[in-house]
């Protein structure tokens, strides 16, 4: 096989054989084949496409580039959860919990932050003392004495994931969507759990700026979870505004502790019980939406959920105490108050602008590199449609950076846009897929 005929072959649209594709995809991750043939293939893929049967094979040639989690020593079904990423999107510390407390399994690999969306690690890891670098066999015992774990990526998954999309962010070719449900995919595929939910997100924070792309990268996920014999449910859900108030590492796990004890922002509150009512469908523990939100309500209201919080924070080392002392968590040294040159009612909000003042504040990650702050971060005072006056806060800044205020300040001010007339907010869910098909909500 040469690499020349298959870039040819997808340049003229055609279709390529499983066997071709793992020759590339083996090929670019040991080094055999160079980066300036699957550049021009990527870009080939980019333009002409792939068949689904091509997406699946790609999916499971990347999944076999690397290790596979064994989570069978784990009994139940383990259903894993994956964000498309947004801003403010603490949904895996609210979640993860709560479902535990149900008595689904968790367990959990997720990531660190780049540009303007955070990453659950670093916000875990802004609780003084928790450890999210643990070994597979202790992650496995984590969730078999406590119900959930939640680390950073342990052993060699998708190695040909990682080369591949560090050259798609070279060569404009990121934004494809199967290229992107693949990449997704295979790394959820390779973390091992039976079932998966994912939560797409769609607006002006997000990947897919619009509910349709949305729509049709849910649907391209759910059905490799179909070629590959996964349960997948997909939720589409907004990312026009930040997810609750708070953007930045700390600043979200209190707001998500104060979730979990019941006094949290509605936005995020409703997003869990929804995203959770799916899990517990997926783990076959109830029938319908409706009575899994019911299950996770209870958990909630008996403090149940918080209580499976504090176990995890102290199964990974974490000073548990923070659920009760927030002054426990890295403090910043300045907070200022931005406030609003006119009155009216909020129209708009730039959660991607709203992401790089966080960014900006200390609270993310310019490189894979940068080192950050996790006492950083905005807290939004005002979200789409609430009536604000002359002179009142949109937003509060955390920083340590004392020269960067006015530029943050100026991020803020420039995300809102206030309007005369009052203003309908935007539905939290668009809809679900899954191997029914889609359901526009
Ligand atoms: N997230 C991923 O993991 N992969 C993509 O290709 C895009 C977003």
């Amino acid at each position: 096989m040469r690499m020349y005929d298959i870039i040819a072959k997808k340049r003229d649209g055609m279709e390529l054989t499983g066997d071709e594709i793992e020759f590339w995809v083996k090929g670019y991750t040991n080094g055999t084949i160079p980066d300036y043939q699957i550049s021009a293939l990527l870009m080939a893929i980019f333009l002409k496409g792939m068949s689904k049967r091509e997406i699946v094979d790609l999916t499971m040639s990347m999944v076999e580039s690397g290790e596979i989690l064994d989570l069978s020593n784990i009994s139940g079904i383990k259903v894993d959860k994956h964000s498309t990423g947004g801003v403010g999107d603490k949904t895996t510390l609210v979640l993860g919990p709560l479902v535990a407390s149900a008595g689904v399994p968790v367990a959990k690999m997720s990531g660190r932050g780049l540009g303007h969306t955070g990453g659950t690690i670093d916000k875990l890891e802004s609780i003084p003392g928790f450890n999210t670098q643990i070994d597979q066999k202790k992650f496995i015992d984590c969730v078999n004495k406590v119900g959930i774990a939640i680390v950073g990526q342990t052993g060699n998954l998708v190695p040909a994931d990682k080369k591949i999309y560090a050259l798609r962010d070279v060569t404009a070719t990121v934004n494809n969507i199967p290229l992107i449900a693949s990449s997704i995919m295979s790394k959820k595929i390779a973390a091992g759990s039976d079932a998966i939910l994912l939560d797409v997100k769609t607006g002006s924070g997000a990947f897919m700026k619009d509910v349709d792309t949305a729509f049709e990268l849910a649907r391209e996920m759910v059905e490799i979870g179909m070629g590959v014999g996964k349960d997948v449910i997909a939720v589409i859900s907004d990312m026009d505004q930040p997810l609750g108030y708070a953007v930045g590492n700390s600043l979200e796990v209190m707001e998500a502790i104060d979730t979990l004890k019941g006094t949290g922002p509605q936005d995020l509150t409703d997003l869990c019980l929804t995203l959770g009512a799916y899990m517990l469908i997926l783990s076959k523990k109830v029938h319908s939406v409706e009575e899994g939100k019911v299950i996770l309500n209870e958990k909630l209201q008996s403090g149940e959920a918080l209580q499976k919080l504090s176990q995890l924070i102290e199964s990974q080392g974490g000073a548990k105490a923070v659920i009760n002392n927030y002054n426990l968590f890295p403090q910043a040294k300045y907070i200022v108050d931005v406030h609003s040159a006119t009155e009216g009612y909020i129209s708009h909000i730039d959660s991607e602008k709203i992401g790089i003042a966080s960014l900006v504040s200390g609270a993310g990650r310019v490189t894979k590199e940068s080192s950050i702050d996790l006492s950083a971060g905005i807290v939004l005072n005002k979200k789409l449609g609430d009536n604000v006056a002359k002179n009142e806060a949109l937003a509060t800044i955390y920083t340590n950076n004392e020269s960067k205020i006015n530029e943050i300040a100026g991020l803020i001010l420039t995300s809102y846009r206030i309007t005369g007339e009052p203003v309908q907010a935007n539905n939290l869910i668009y809809g679900v897929v899954d191997k029914n098909g889609m359901q526009k909500f």
